[in-house]
């Protein structure tokens, strides 16, 4: 297994000073090789690799080599097959390191690559989203950044995903069986899997789940800490025992308002307490994601962002199916969905299954 790093350039020189001097001293214990491009790699070096994408965004969150880093993996498919990757991302400004972090795992994830649970360090140009760290580690926030970087190389090096003989998959739900398409492209893909897995669904619908009330930190460690949320009710007593149990989730995603609905958001919110217990780095995220008109990526990054990324949970390659159908009963009709979800369905077993 070898590790890549491959360090975008920044288009203006003097921007890519601190993501240098971060990555020189957290790459100190680990056998790597430096590339600025991942066209320098030999294809038959990147099956079975860890590749760290290093990205500078300079002042105003753009970069021309990380525009045709992004060119490259949409254009070929199937560039990263079997590698696991992970991302950093160094700003000067407070903004556009999380969304740029986003769109280049989706992109990565699309190109055949997985994604460690927590696969992103950003530096933000004040570093001020590393002061909690800081504290709790009793160093300043560069500390705390070269800290993050150190600790997501280590896991980006060391993490196996584990499979098992007859894995547990939690559908995550809050449609209407009879008219939604991406419920009914779900019983397709239930179909293709409930002879190989233990599938269990839960709906969220109506208000099942309140959304997180935000308690305080503390709060919510007192409340988690007996397996208990603020709110109790069904997250408490079901869903939370089912994350636990669970191998994968698989949220299936109608797009609303170019975002996810509000009763999984809702899901999401809630699984903060149970997060404070513990990581999620065993369990893969998969999804179906259907769109009316267009926007499914943008359902993807929020996926990717507050599931892999906050919540830590493992991104296997091509996490989502992602299809545009509007009204009821067209997902079925759509041309090659049947080709599509065969290899979705090969896609989850190939990922969970020993
Ligand atoms: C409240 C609501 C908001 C929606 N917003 C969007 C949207 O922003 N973009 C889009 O492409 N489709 C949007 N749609 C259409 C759905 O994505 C579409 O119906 C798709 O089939 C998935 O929903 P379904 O599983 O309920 O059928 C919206 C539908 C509803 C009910």
């Amino acid at each position: 297994m070898s590790l890549f790093i491959i360090r975008i350039p920044a288009d203006d020189p003097a921007d890519n000073t601190r993501i240098e001097s971060i990555l020189t001293s957290a790459l100190r214990d680990f056998k790597h090789r430096i590339i600025n491009s991942i066209s320098e790699m030999d294809p038959s070096q990147i099956p079975g690799s860890r590749l760290l994408f290093a990205v500078p965004l300079g002042k105003y969150g753009t970069n021309s080599s990380y525009t045709r880093l992004l060119y490259k993996l949409r254009s070929e498919p199937g560039l990263l097959e079997g590698c696991t990757s992970a991302i950093l991302i160094d700003g000067e400004s407070e903004l556009y390191t999380k969304s740029t972090g986003t769109e280049l795992a989706f992109a990565l994830n699309a190109a055949g690559s997985a994604l460690i649970g927590r696969p992103l360090v950003e530096g933000t140009g004040s570093l001020y989203n590393f002061r909690v760290q800081a504290k709790l580690l009793g160093v300043n926030n560069r500390g705390a950044y070269l800290a993050a970087v150190r600790d997501m190389i280590e896991r980006l090096v060391k993490s196996v995903f584990p499979k098992q003989e007859k894995p547990n998959i939690l559908v995550l739900h809050a449609s209407s069986h009879r008219t939604s398409n991406t419920m009914q492209l779900w019983e397709q893909l239930s179909g293709r899997l409930k002879d190989s897995c233990e599938i269990n669904e839960i709906g969220l619908r109506n208000g099942t789940v309140s959304d997180c009330s935000g308690c305080p930190y503390t709060m919510c460690i007192h409340f988690g800490e007996s397996g208990r949320c603020f709110y109790g009710g069904l997250m408490q007593e079901e869903v939370w025992p089912a994350v636990l149990k669970a191998n994968a989730i698989m949220m299936l995603c109608p797009n609303y308002n170019d975002a996810l609905s509000a009763n999984l958001t809702a899901f999401i919110n809630r699984l903060t307490g149970l997060f404070r217990q513990k990581r999620f780095y065993d369990k893969a995220l998969f999804s179906i994601i259907v769109s009316g008109y267009s926007g499914g990526d943008i359902i993807g990054r929020q996926l990717i962002s507050a599931l892999n990324m906050n919540k830590s949970f493992y991104l296997p390659p091509r996490f989502a199916l992602l299809e545009t159908a509007n009204n009821p009963g067209e997902a079925l009709a759509i041309p090659g969905i049947e080709g599509r979800m065969d290899k979705f369905a090969e896609n989850i077993r190939n990922t969970l299954i020993s």
